[in-house]
């Protein structure tokens, strides 16, 4: 039986659960960062060894001018909040994305929850923050491009492993299972390297409503799929 070690989800139908109850879309964000809680708590106590979450993408700037303002202050505000209990549950922040071009205030509080509780043992919490799959990509091609071009690497010497060990987060083990809630059939950017094998579970669940019980749902049709990593049906 397989066990999921790196879960990641896409939040995705803030706007939607909001709008069904006539209420303006950030009432449905500030609903997804109960959800976020909740399923942070869950996952510290289901024993996951990594969740990552999308908060903020890089396409997401988008969005009408008061509603990325809105989320910055979401974030710089929930990640002040949240960290007396991220450190009572022992839960090591990580922060990923181009966090150099938001706003002073939630990069601060982003890179201040990372950095007080780096010690941390437990879960890892992996938030991406003007996260773009292909830019992370791009990210860690300069990275090792500017390493040849100061002459301390050949491009041969480039394979699978160096280049995962240039992502944002060179320690984290592969996703296993990438849930997305709000019932949309896209990755949407979201950890392209990292998903190369993940499962994919879509369900309709809005996140704002999303439960621990949804998560566990997910993690059981997980470990009855077959992974194959390319292998033929049966072979092991
Ligand atoms: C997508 O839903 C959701 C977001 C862009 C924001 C997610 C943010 C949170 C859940 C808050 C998290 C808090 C912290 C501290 C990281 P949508 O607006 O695209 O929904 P829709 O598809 O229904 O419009």
């Amino acid at each position: 039986m397989a066990v999921a070690r790196h879960v990641a989800i896409i939040m995705d139908g803030n706007g939607r659960w909001a709008q069904e109850r006539g209420l303006p879309r950030m009432a449905g964000h500030a609903e997804g960062r109960k959800a976020m809680k909740r399923i942070v708590r869950a996952s510290g106590e289901i024993g996951l060894e990594v969740l990552s979450v999308y908060a903020f993408s890089s396409e997401n700037w988008a969005r009408p001018q008061a509603e990325v303002d809105a989320l910055m202050a979401l974030f710089e505000q929930a990640t002040r909040e949240e960290l007396p209990e991220l450190q009572e549950q022992n839960v090591q922040a990580r922060v990923s994305g181009r966090l150099h071009e938001l706003p002073p205030g939630p990069r601060q509080s982003l890179l201040d929850m990372a950095e007080q509780t780096k010690h941390n043992t437990g879960l890892i919490l992996n938030v991406a923050c003007n996260y773009g799959g292909q830019a992370e990509i791009v990210d860690a091609a300069q990275k090792l491009a500017r390493r040849c071009a100061d002459g301390e690497l050949k491009p041969e010497e480039i394979d699978r492993d160096l280049f995962a060990r240039s992502l944002y987060q060179p320690d984290l083990p592969p996703v296993d299972l990438l849930i997305r809630p709000g019932g949309e059939m896209r990755v949407s950017n979201f950890l392209l390297w990292e998903i190369a094998y993940a499962e994919i579970y879509v369900t309709p669940v809005l996140w704002p409503d999303f439960q621990r019980e949804h998560l566990e749902a997910a993690l059981a049709a997980f470990e009855k799929r077959e992974r194959r990593f390319g292998k033929a049906p049966g072979q092991t």
